[in-house]
């Protein structure tokens, strides 16, 4: 599991348009419902720039709204700045990981680890799926993983403070 000192995480995912803004919806309300509300800073991002610009999905923005969150997020491409102006940057997937190893600045202030690492229940190396393409249900499954990872995130962040 990543550093426990974090205060600024960036989500990361392939399009930045389904899984980062959800999971960034979710911590958000996670950290915002804590007594650690406006100690952590979020952002996300994708390590592609096709969707930059972009609102989230549709499913993802609908998922987010039936419980309570909104994303006013749009969508950007990971940059070599983000390695340092972040502590942590949490990958959605193995691929996602990989990609942003192979452009991680020697100097890289960040840690890197996958997001379900911080959920104890996950087995190891577990990804948070990509639902593009897939119907709603897909969605939920992606909220239901973010939560448990979210809290597990929360947890690890603040146990050492
Ligand atoms: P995300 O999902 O990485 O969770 O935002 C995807 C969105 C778009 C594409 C792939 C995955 N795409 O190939 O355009």
């Amino acid at each position: 599991m990543a550093s426990s000192r974090a205060s600024s995480v960036l989500f990361v995912c392939l399009g930045n348009i389904c899984r980062s803004p959800m999971a960034e919806a979710v911590f958000r309300g996670v950290v915002e419902g804590s007594p650690f509300a406006g100690e952590i800073q979020c952002d996300s991002a994708g390590t592609a720039g096709h969707h930059v610009g972009e609102r989230p999905h549709a499913s993802t923005l609908r998922v987010l709204r039936e419980r309570g969150l909104v994303s006013a997020h749009r969508a950007r491409q990971v940059t070599r700045d983000d390695f340092s102006r972040f502590d942590l940057l949490v990958a959605m997937d193995q691929a996602n990981l990989a990609d942003l190893r192979a452009i991680a600045p020697g100097n890289a202030r960040a840690t890197l680890a996958l997001f379900r690492s911080f959920d104890l229940e996950a087995p190891a190396g577990a990804e948070v799926p990509d639902p593009w393409g897939h119907p709603i249900g897909a969605f939920h499954e992606v909220y239901m993983l973010c939560e448990r990872a979210a809290r597990g995130l929360l947890r690890s962040i603040t146990s050492s403070r």
